[in-house]
């Protein structure tokens, strides 16, 4: 079994609370099994440039539970995608003595993980982005407090809604996930939610917005995910027209990244965390953490990766064609599963609209 002298732990892409608990819960754990850190500023990016801090102390990673953003800070790096670059991030790891590493982030993050662990040094994912779009894991770190985030916002929307009789379309995170508007649309009571995954009756939502206005409802909430492109607003639009309901237009953006992780994304973020690092001492190497049914597992990256290329539709058919059929199976099974789970929230936020 590989002896580990120094772990790295990183986190990259879209920042998400909770990936400062998980770092500090992921390197105390290092540290109490006789292992330094390596926290790597920047992502892959840190790793290419050796921008890293030594943590050998519990200390050095104090109060990191209730921080929001993350304090390694992130990137989306472009160079860590070329041979080269991947080549001066693992002589980077071989000076530093890194001996394998954690990386926390989303699917782009993954990529990367897979890239070094077939170079050679160990790497495990954790999913950590607001968007719970990683199809091999039913939750990532992040997700509760946008959500929580959202609620805040389109609550004082309805404050407003309900004082001036309007409605209010706001289109909410998720470039390849409907769940956050899925979610978030149910707990705010929205009159009718797009995403798209699911297929969403335009005309259905404009006769339930008249019907309830004849009925003496004064404001509407209309959730819409970023991932329907650039359809909110006309639709804001639409609604005025057709209903004669004054109605605005909001996109919630980048407030839905910040923010002080909740209790949920602390628990899963610190459950993730110590489980990578079993994971890596235990000689694992080139899987992602997963929370399933309630449980943390974990996946192979390159499956991780193929089924929720196959959930966005993202695979070719000679892609399809050329999937192993055990993996193939499992992949249709957890697919149908994801978009069921979807489909059953969807309904019930049909039901009591
Ligand atoms: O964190 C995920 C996400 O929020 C997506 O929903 C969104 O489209 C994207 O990141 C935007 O990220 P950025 O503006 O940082 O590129």
């Amino acid at each position: 079994m590989q002896k580990f002298r120094r772990i790295g732990i990183l986190t990259s892409g879209g920042d998400a609370p909770g990936m400062n608990a998980c770092y500090r819960a992921a390197a105390r754990c290092c540290l109490a099994r006789g292992i330094e850190v390596y926290g790597i500023y920047e992502g892959y990016k840190g790793l290419i440039y050796d921008n890293m801090k030594l943590v050998t102390s519990p200390m050095d990673v104090n109060n990191l539970i209730s921080k929001s953003g993350t304090v390694l800070y992130t990137d989306r790096c472009v160079e860590f995608k070329t041979e080269e670059g991947m080549q001066k991030a693992i002589a980077v790891c071989k000076k530093n003595n890194i001996d394998g590493i954690i990386a926390i982030g989303g699917d782009g993050t993954f990529r990367g993980a897979t890239d070094l662990s077939v170079r050679g040094i160990p790497t495990i994912g954790i999913p950590g982005t607001i968007d719970c779009d990683i199809t091999a894991t039913d939750y990532t770190i992040g997700f509760d407090t946008a959500l929580n985030t959202v609620l805040s916002m389109v609550d004082r929307l309805r404050d407003t809604c309900e004082s001036h009789a309007r409605c209010d379309v706001v289109e909410v995170m998720g470039n390849w996930s409907g769940n956050i508007a899925l979610y978030s649309g149910i707990a705010v009571g929205a009159i009718a939610i797009a995403i798209k995954e699911l297929p969403f009756d335009e005309e259905k939502a404009i006769e339930d917005i008249k019907k309830a206005r004849a009925a003496g409802k004064r404001s509407f909430i209309v959730i819409i995910s970023e991932g329907l492109k650039g359809y909110a607003e006309p639709f804001a639009k639409r609604i005025q027209e057709q209903t004669g309901v004054e109605t605005k237009f909001a996109r919630l953006a980048h407030v839905q990244r910040g923010g002080t992780p909740t209790l949920k994304d602390r628990l899963v973020a610190t459950k993730m965390g110590v489980e990578a690092v079993d994971q890596l001492l235990d000689g694992k190497s080139n899987i992602v953490i997963c929370e399933v049914d309630g449980k943390i597992t974990t996946c192979d990256i390159g499956k991780a990766l193929r089924v929720d290329r196959l959930f966005k539709g993202k695979c070719t058919p000679e892609e399809i064609a050329a999937f192993d059929p055990e993996e193939k199976k499992w992949m249709d099974a957890r697919c149908e599963k994801v978009l069921n789970d979807m489909k059953k929230l969807y309904d019930i936020a049909y039901e009591v609209k």
